[in-house]
């Protein structure tokens, strides 16, 4: 605790500040940022899809246990990453776009959510559950946003917030498994790793025209230790290995393209989060962090609230 405060007084970078978020809290209260946008699937949604016409939704407990006791559309038991984010640089919580009047959505200058479960980078990879919000379409709506925001100089404070973008793992979960049992030499790892971190390139791309600067883009975390996922596929261990491989695959291409546009890209600045690592270190260490349980679901009832979702540690540990 002593050494968590000392290290929350000193100035931070952004990759400590991004280390350190979760355990320090912004005690002054001033804004660090104008703003955080937030894309990407259900490791990051807050409630879009109560919104729309899709199955992936979170609206029941045990989601939001640890949220007021309400299940407000997290698929997690509390706050989202980009949740202790906002807390930590001063913000309110990025509402979900879908759950906004015409007016908040021009007036709401602290960020937005844009983040759909079950979406991915592919169009079609969250279609399975419905009409989810596509990364297309949430960059599409962004650029709307974007022209109507009720703020003096829109190109400041774009270029000054920062632009969370966390997507992905359904891309693997509901796309390349199937495409890869059917066309396994065509789509080996590395090449559908290098393909799927080119399409998100071209829509990070989008929105460095719209105006984004300061990204933070998440690598993919151990979905084969995912419960749903290691209990479906034939695998040796505690989790699917031959899936995590595909997996850190594409983390290796995405730390590297991302290198390459921030060179290319004039005045942007990019965060790699290493989610993969992070979460080993959780597993592989459970006692240490006061965890009980990394291979069941937090839930068995009917459905599996719990398989697809950010692994804290309730989603661990509940009974
Ligand atoms: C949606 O908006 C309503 C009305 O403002 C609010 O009460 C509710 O908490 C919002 N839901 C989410 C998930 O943000
Ligand atoms: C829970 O409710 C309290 C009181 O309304 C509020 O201050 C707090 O922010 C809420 N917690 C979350 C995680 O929303
Ligand atoms: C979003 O859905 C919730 C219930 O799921 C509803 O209360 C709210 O009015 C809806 N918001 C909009 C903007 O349609
Ligand atoms: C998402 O994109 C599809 C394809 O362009 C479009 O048909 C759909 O209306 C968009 N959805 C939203 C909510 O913008």
């Amino acid at each position: 605790m002593v050494k968590a405060l000392i290290l929350c007084s000193v100035s931070l970078s952004l990759l400590l500040l991004f280390q350190l978020f979760s355990i320090c809290g912004n005690a002054k209260n001033t804004k660090l940022v104008p703003a955080l946008y937030i894309f990407g699937d259900s490791t990051v949604d807050a409630g879009n899809n109560n919104n729309l016409s899709t199955t992936a939704r979170a609206i029941s407990l045990p989601y939001g246990i640890d949220f007021n006791h309400t299940a407000t559309g997290r698929f997690t038991n509390g706050l989202t990453v980009p949740d202790y984010f906002a807390r930590f640089l001063g913000l309110p919580f990025a509402p979900p776009y879908m759950n906004l009047s015409e007016l908040e959505r021009r007036t709401t200058t602290t960020g937005l959510n844009f983040a759909s479960a079950s979406s991915g980078i592919l169009p079609e990879t969250g279609s399975f559950t419905g009409s989810p919000l596509t990364l297309d379409n949430q960059t599409d709506l962004f650029k709307i946003t974007a022209k109507t925001l009720d703020v003096q100089n829109i190109k400041v404070h774009l270029a000054k917030s920062i632009f969370f973008i966390s997507i992905g793992s359904n891309d693997y979960i509901m796309n390349y498994r199937n495409i890869a049992s059917k066309m396994n030499k065509l789509f080996s790892p590395d090449y559908f790793a290098k393909f799927l971190t080119e399409e998100l390139v071209k829509r990070l791309k989008k929105l460095y025209l719209i105006g984004a600067r300061k990204f933070v883009v998440t690598g993919l975390g151990p979905v084969g230790c995912i419960p749903a996922i290691a209990k479906s596929t034939p695998h040796e261990g505690d989790c699917a290995e031959s899936f995590n491989q595909a997996l850190l695959s594409y983390n290796k291409e995405l730390f590297m393209k991302l290198s390459k546009l921030q060179s290319q890209l004039y005045g942007s600045f990019f965060v790699h989060t290493d989610t993969f690592k992070f979460l080993h270190e959780l597993k592989e260490n459970k006692e240490k962090y006061g965890i009980t349980d990394t291979q069941n679901a937090c839930w068995d009832g009917k459905h599996d609230p719990c398989a697809v979702v950010v692994l804290t540690s309730h989603q661990y540990a509940l009974p």
